[in-house]
């Protein structure tokens, strides 16, 4: 039976990457495309997710650090560096704990959920809290790394797009062809501009016939590329992309208006109720910031679009456990039963008799 290698070793001809380059893997990507049922009856349409909180370190970063780190490896590099809104400094923890080099993390303090936290810390990653926000973080890091011996693997590194547009490849084998559409949430903007780098590269080489239209959702209390200007104080409940002036501001602008797509905004609440539908429904669990495109797809549908008859993905970029807090105090009617431990006090309980 076939097991999958990881993308390095799966797409290796499609990437772009020095000569001798290693190969640092967790095996990931190979993630599943799960249909919602929920989604499609609602829209009409054919939703799949693209779930990418069933990577190693439980978000869709690992497709681009596996590729970041081999580089960085092969180019010798003792250790590596980045800012983080949590995920990808556990991704970056955890392939720098396989390859055997220094991680040193720069978060926003206070800003990151305690499961990401654990994450690098438990992979070895030394973790320096800034007074500041992401923004703040990677100015930081790219001047640590242009004046340290330290390789910054932030996706201003072109090998973590390389890497991440993995994520269409897959949606297109999956489905023999692109989607029409593309949903994602949108943060530092590398995402969008990677499965858009990896949509074009299938068309040119014949593995499909068309490029979906990429809609971006990002938070509104952080929504740069919806005002057209880096927002100074970003602000929202989905950690994960509370960032004020995404690195990939020019690629992502060009990856919506090349497909006829668009940056648009959700609200903390709206995110929040998606969150919980998504994992109600249908059984996938994301965290806040991964339900953003889903909460984008309710909203237009509430304005009236119609996506009836269409093939649309939406990717969810991290595990709902990533953090378990912001999920449970959406809860605000959760009460612990209690009881005696007894069938009949339980059968009660439980209003089955
Ligand atoms: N979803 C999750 C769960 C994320 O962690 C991020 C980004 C995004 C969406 C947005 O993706 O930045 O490519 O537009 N997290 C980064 C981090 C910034 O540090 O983990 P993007």
């Amino acid at each position: 039976t076939h097991q999958w290698l990881g993308v390095i070793e799966e797409y290796r001809d499609r990437l772009d990457l020095p000569e001798n380059t290693p190969t640092i893997t967790l095996r990931e990507g190979g993630t599943p495309m799960v249909a919602s049922d929920w989604l499609s009856g609602l829209l009409g349409a054919e939703v799949w997710l693209k779930v990418e909180g069933n990577n190693p370190t439980g978000s869709f970063k690992d497709r681009g650090m596996t590729v970041a780190l081999s580089v960085a490896v092969g180019q010798g590099a003792k250790a590596v560096v980045c800012a983080s809104t949590g995920n990808t400094s556990a991704s970056m923890a955890a392939y720098a704990a396989k390859a055997g080099i220094k991680a040193l993390v720069l978060v926003p303090q206070g800003k990151i959920s305690a499961g990401k936290l654990a994450q690098a810390v438990v992979h070895g990653g030394q973790v320096i809290m800034v007074r500041g926000n992401f923004d703040d973080c990677l100015k930081i890091s790219r001047q640590l790394a242009e004046e340290y011996p330290v390789a910054l693997v932030n996706s201003v590194n072109p090998m973590r797009l390389e890497g991440q547009k993995t994520g269409s490849f897959e949606i297109v084998d999956f489905l023999g062809d692109a989607p029409d559409v593309h949903v994602l949430p949108t943060g530092n903007a590398g995402n969008i501009s990677a499965y858009w780098k990896g949509y074009k590269e299938y068309l040119a080489s014949g593995d499909s016939t068309r490029t979906p239209v990429m809609r971006g959702w990002q938070a509104a209390g952080s929504a740069p590329l919806v005002l057209g200007a880096p927002v100074p104080d970003p602000e929202t409940v989905a950690s994960a992309i509370r960032i004020g002036n995404p690195a990939s501001w020019d690629l992502a602008m060009a990856a919506a208006q090349e497909s006829g797509g668009a940056f648009r905004k959700v609200t903390d609440e709206q995110i929040l109720a998606a969150q919980r539908e998504l994992a109600s429904q249908d059984g996938v669990f994301v965290e806040p910031a991964s339900a953003a495109g889903v909460a984008g797809l309710l909203v237009e549908h509430a304005e009236g679009a119609d996506l009836r008859g269409k093939q649309v993905v939406v990717t969810v970029t991290g595990h709902g456990l990533k953090d378990i807090d912001t999920a449970l105090s959406t809860f605000t009617d959760l009460v612990d039963t209690v009881v005696d431990a007894d069938v009949t006090a339980a059968a009660r309980a439980a209003g089955l008799d």
